[in-house]
């Protein structure tokens, strides 16, 4: 870290173990401490990279906690219920995945996804299991070998269920598939949506972040909840929530995580000897790079979802445009990536507290400094860009988003997201993936 750094790499890392350990629930960790107090599927991911640069074997138990709750078609729900936790709405009983035949009955689970992140964990935590040696080592290379056919048939369910046209795009039928819950990227397709009765609900989110403005609005709650009842219809059956639900569009960013994921778990198959698997999944990852590539705006730059309803692409100037970068690919584009990135809508936009990319470029009408994905930086993308960008070769960029990172992150705060021009922590703190971005960014440092 530089001077001007509040503290040094070990009490951040002293603070970030701390915060970790705040949301350990035992076998699994909670997104935060009250606002998500159960285990969200890519926040888990994330929390694994974060553990294992401490503990390899909680980080092992997190992800195999994770794949317990997988379903019988592959899919990875997006939150496995803590039991012992009632505060947070929509629970267990309000998505109504009791009747959900392919849910493993044991677990209780929401019934939508969130993008594949998992493999990139899994490398992280075998290669860390490699630096450390001894048990670390044996635990790490004997987890990837008995979960590899459980990440496999996640990565093969949403290829064939999501993608069934080999578009090389992954299609979603809730923004929080995204992990952009609220992002303008889908003001489009919200706004075309007429929810019919929705049942009454009281929301508990807002009782945890200082200002309800920071959080999507009630308006649009309805409408969340509304393709919740659209998908619990049909017992979410994944022919069938398909023809029901009124939101469905091609993620753009999702499209890039599957990309990149499906070539480490390409990685991954060749290191225990399953080299047909291997092929087969680098061809999944050239599938979805060249579909990433093939919604590229000409005019901006810009990587772009699509409106499968409404049959239009949607072009919004947010984070999730640099999806080439993630996803990979020729160095021309990457090259133009990176300079859209470090240019003047992004990481260089004039008065930023630390020169990290927005979830929605400040030059945008769209932009809210305040409001969740509409304008906040969050410091876990980042880390995800950080590491496309030392993958892909391009060192400075990585160097650049790694300084500026522990520089936002030495507030000791783990902040869910960040006001990008003051710095302002916001949302929940002590947010676990959070913190855990904070452990790799240090890596082995302190
Ligand atoms: N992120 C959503 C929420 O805010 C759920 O996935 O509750």
């Amino acid at each position: 870290m530089n001077p001007q750094t509040r503290v040094g790499v070990t009490e951040l890392r002293r603070a970030a173990i701390e915060a970790l350990k705040l949301n350990d629930l035992g076998t699994m960790t909670s997104a935060a401490p009250n606002l998500y107090p159960h285990m969200w599927s890519w926040d888990a991911a994330f929390v694994a990279i974060g553990l294992a640069r401490c503990d390899v074997p909680r980080a092992i138990t997190e992800l195999r906690s994770l794949l317990a709750a997988q379903w019988s078609t592959g899919m990875i729900p997006h939150i496995v219920f803590n039991e012992n936790s009632a505060g947070y709405f929509p629970g267990f009983d309000r998505w109504g995945t009791e009747s959900a035949k392919a849910r493993p009955s044991a677990v209780k689970s929401s019934g939508i996804c969130q993008p594949p992140v998992h493999a990139i964990a899994v490398r992280h935590i075998v290669d860390r299991g490699r630096e450390n040696g001894g048990k670390d080592q044996e635990a790490a290379e004997s987890f990837l070998r008995d979960s590899f056919d459980g990440w496999l048939a996640w990565h093969r369910w949403l290829a064939d269920v999501r993608d069934p046209d080999g578009a090389g795009l992954i299609e979603i039928h809730h923004g929080w598939e995204s992990g952009f819950d609220n992002s303008p990227r889908w003001d489009g397709p919200y706004a075309r949506i007429n929810p019919g009765t929705v049942e009454p609900f009281t929301r508990r989110d807002t009782l945890h972040v200082a200002d309800a403005s920071e959080r999507p609005d009630d308006a649009e709650y309805t409408k969340y909840l509304w393709l919740v009842q659209q998908m619990a219809s049909v017992n979410y059956d994944d022919k069938a929530m398909q023809d029901v639900v009124d939101f469905r569009v091609r993620d753009v960013f999702f499209s890039g995580i599957m990309a990149a994921s499906s070539d480490v778990l390409a990685a991954l198959a060749d290191d225990i000897g399953r080299a047909s698997e291997a092929e087969e999944l680098r061809g999944l990852s050239r599938r979805f790079r060249d579909g990433v590539a093939s919604t590229v705006d000409p005019r901006t730059g810009l990587a772009r979802d699509y409106d499968v309803l409404a049959g239009e692409w949607i072009a919004t100037d947010t984070v999730s445009g640099f999806a080439p970068l993630v996803a990979g690919g020729g160095a021309q584009s990457l090259a133009a990536q990176r300079a859209l990135l470090l240019g003047p809508d992004w990481m260089g936009y004039p008065g930023l507290r630390f020169p990290l990319p927005p979830s929605t470029s400040p030059s945008s009408p769209a932009f809210r400094p305040r409001t969740y994905w509409r304008g906040p930086v969050w410091p876990f993308l980042n880390l995800l860009l950080g590491w496309a960008a030392q993958r892909n070769g391009q060192g400075d960029l990585y160097e650049m988003l790694r300084t500026a990172s522990l520089e936002q992150l030495a507030d000791l705060k783990f902040s869910e997201y960040y006001e990008p021009f003051t710095g302002e922590p916001l949302g929940s703190l002590n947010q676990a993936w959070t913190a855990a971005a904070a452990l790799e960014w240090i890596g082995s440092d302190a």
